[in-house]
């Protein structure tokens, strides 16, 4: 099964999305892993946003994304990654599709509402980033053979 990171932006926090974004997901059938409400600092932000450090906009993103605590998730599922990339919607919420959380919900490409991991190995990174290892939960979904068929996990 296949980990991702969901960060819950302050645009999520100030517009009031946090119960919707998470309800799809678990609509979806994720298993929801790991979530907790953090207060980012320019440190952990320059870290996580190392690869786009040079960008005009990188001062004005990291600032955005201390302007509110933020909620950071642990997502779980088959192919994980790229379902969550697939609900989230293009970076640009004004090219997001409509049915995903970027197309439904912003109108920004800084104000995005989530961050979402964008590989395998990203997430990988990342969710070590913003979790201890004792913060990760293993449970089996009482829907899980409900979710999927046995020869998909
Ligand atoms: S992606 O999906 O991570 O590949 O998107 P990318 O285009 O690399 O963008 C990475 C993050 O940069 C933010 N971004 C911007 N912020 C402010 N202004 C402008 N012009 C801008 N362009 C990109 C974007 O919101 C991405 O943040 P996260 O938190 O990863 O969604």
């Amino acid at each position: 099964m296949e980990r991702t990171l969901v960060i819950l932006k302050p645009s999520a926090i100030q517009r009031e999305l946090v119960g919707e974004v998470i309800s799809r997901f678990e609509r979806k059938g994720l298993r929801l892993c790991g979530i907790k409400m953090m207060q980012l600092d320019d440190e952990i932000l320059s870290e996580h946003y190392a690869h786009i450090e040079g960008r005009p906009f990188f001062q004005r993103l990291k600032d955005a994304m201390m302007i509110t605590p933020v909620i950071v998730c642990c997502w779980e599922g088959l192919d994980a990654v790229n379902v969550v990339r697939t609900m989230t919607g293009s970076t640009n919420c004004r090219n997001a599709a409509p049915g995903t959380i970027r197309g439904d919900f912003g109108i920004s490409t800084q104000e995005n509402i989530v961050h979402a991991s964008d590989s395998p190995e990203n997430a990988e990174i990342e969710l070590a980033r913003f979790f201890k290892k004792n913060e990760f939960f293993d449970f089996k979904k009482i829907s899980f053979d409900y979710l999927y068929a046995n020869d998909e996990v």
